[in-house]
């Protein structure tokens, strides 16, 4: 067909999909080729998507628009029929999997390195998404990669760069190229699930919210849905206009990054909520007045509460979790009588129990939470669901965490990163870890026993396949647990995480600091693994 041009190529060594698609410096996604390469992969990994719907978006971070171009070309080489993609190339990764689902399209390509930082010297990266709109599972990502190793051609469009700021549908190629608003979908699949009206209500009523988008993609949905649909007062979303560089800050949403927010919900004039969302909007971070809420307690207390919201009425069918996320969801899901799901990191191992629907809410102690409306976590929704059942329960964050606590025991948690360490001595110590798993039980830490350690190894209930070598964990007898593994998103070395958790049913003792009821296991982690001597690191880089 005219304007396509078939170019040849060669491989590029490295181009392995990790936890969440591929991540590189934005240098390294510079490279002629390097994008083309793994696009085409893609498509060549895929069948019997001639004619059919495909739908791009990113972050915006550095290098998004570029890319866009560059996909939606292809795209249109590659035989896709109708290609929609965000105004400006935005896309919300939850946004964009609201899309491909309401939309029915084959699939969708999200650019993003999610809470990473962006710029000319910051991170990139790119994923598939398939029909369901979850990422793509393992087998998809392994043929993608096995591909770019083999890969000889790649195809394109010749053809001027398409306007991106135009709204509505412009021929393009063989394909119909159609410029949506990113929020429009979203915003009303929101106004399915929530009782807007009630949290409208709130907000004339006085309910105070900070909603910090780190300048990343959220901005925009932030302002259309808290600001002017729901009517919370103008300046409530702040840093909400997306930068390419997100105003060169780390758009991750934690303790550290959004400091500023921490701060002002611990101050003598905080609002009722703070929360913020990283770069692509997946992610959420949830602070009452006065009190840090930690994903994995979040995720138990929406579980526990989600019933207060329209689109969950009858509360959850289950409850799935990332493996190294607290069991503070299982005590929940235990209460309610539905089954809790423990599965490895990654938020494409909840898509099938999502579709099988056993599973309704999900969450990761990696600041993801979610539910069957997306095959994505999703920040913002996070956000709208704890303002429905703030709105309902009329109460404040803090005395909704310490009743729950009283209910379920708290789950005292923190997680420790060793960032950038030596690759090799990082997976020295996981095997020399891997190596004493038997000899482990019943050994003695001071007060710690040992009963049991494996690696963590996962048997998908729903389509039957096996990930192995998931993390080592180690349990103690009185309840404790100590998680290592290596982090599949970083760009450079190696990131050790060891996550620490302790079980407190007495409701005296729950007020306890963290740190200092975590102390004496992480003195533990610490020797039983050999951190110190092995890595060289005195300290983690990061507690969260
Ligand atoms: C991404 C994934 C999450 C995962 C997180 C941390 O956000 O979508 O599913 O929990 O990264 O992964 P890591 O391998 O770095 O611990
Ligand atoms: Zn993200």
């Amino acid at each position: 067909m005219a304007n396509i041009r078939v170019v040849a190529t060669e491989p590029f060594e490295g181009q392995k999909p990790g936890t969440s698609g591929l991540r590189k410096r934005v240098t390294v996604f510079q490279q002629p080729r390097y994008l083309e390469n793994f696009v085409q992969s893609v498509f060549d990994s895929l069948e019997g998507f001639a004619g059919a719907t495909l739908v791009v978006g990113g972050d915006g971070r550095f290098h998004n628009r570029e890319a866009v171009q560059t996909i939606l070309k292809m795209a249109a080489a590659n035989g896709f029929g109708r290609i929609l993609v965000g105004r400006g190339g935005l896309l919300s990764t939850p946004a964009a999997s609201c899309v491909i689902r309401g939309r029915r399209a084959y699939g969708g390509i999200i650019l993003s390195a999610s809470h990473n930082p962006g710029g000319p010297e910051g991170d990139f990266g790119i994923k598939y998404n398939i029909g369901n709109g979850g990422p793509a599972p393992e087998r998809v990502t392994d043929a993608v990669f096995a591909r770019t190793q083999s890969i000889r051609e790649y195809r394109t469009l010749d053809a001027p760069d398409l306007d991106l700021e135009r709204l509505g549908t412009q021929r393009f190629g063989g394909a119909e190229v159609e410029v949506i608003d990113p929020v429009a979908d979203y915003r009303d699949l929101m106004a399915r699930l929530f009782d807007f009206a009630a949290i409208r209500a709130a907000f004339a009523g006085g309910l105070r919210l900070r909603y910090d988008a780190m300048h990343a993609v959220t901005g925009p949905y932030a302002k259309a849905i808290v600001e002017d649909e729901l009517g919370a007062p103008a300046g409530t979303v702040v840093n909400g206009t997306p930068l390419p560089d997100f105003g060169g800050h780390h758009p991750d949403p934690n303790l550290v990054h959004a400091k500023a927010l921490f701060d002002e919900m611990m101050g003598p004039d905080a609002p009722d909520l703070g929360a913020a969302s990283d770069g692509d909007g997946d992610r959420n971070l949830i602070i009452g007045r006065g009190v840090f809420v930690t994903p994995s307690d979040s995720l138990a207390i929406l579980a526990a509460n989600m019933h207060l919201a329209p689109g969950y009425r009858g509360g959850p069918k289950g409850i799935a979790r990332s493996m190294p996320t607290s069991r503070a969801a299982d005590q929940v899901a235990e209460r309610l009588g539905v089954p809790c799901y423990e599965t490895p990191t990654g938020w494409k191992f909840f898509g099938t129990l999502l579709d099988a629907g056993l599973a309704t809410i999900c969450g990761e102690e990696s600041a993801g939470t979610g539910s069957d409306h997306v095959r994505e976590k999703d920040g913002l929704w996070a956000v709208l669901l704890w303002l429905n059942i703030l709105a309902a329960r009329r109460q404040p964050v803090l005395g909704i965490v310490r009743e729950h606590w009283r209910a379920h025991g708290r789950n005292h948690y923190a997680r420790h990163d060793y960032e950038e360490v030596d690759a090799e001595a990082a997976n020295g110590l996981m095997s020399a870890l891997r190596g004493q798993l038997g000899a482990l039980p019943g050994r003695r830490f001071g007060v710690h026993e040992v009963t049991t350690a494996d690696d963590f190894a996962y048997t998908d209930p729903v389509d039957g396949s096996v990930s192995e070598r998931q993390g080592v964990r180690i349990g103690f007898a009185d309840g404790s647990r100590v998680v290592y593994r290596l982090s599949g998103t970083g760009t450079a070395g190696a990131t050790l995480r060891v996550y620490i958790e302790r079980f407190e049913p007495d409701p005296d003792r729950q007020g306890e600091d963290t740190q200092t009821a975590l102390a004496g296991l992480a003195a533990v982690a610490d020797e039983l693994a050999g951190i110190r001597a092995r890595t060289g690191r005195a300290e983690p880089d990061v507690v969260t």
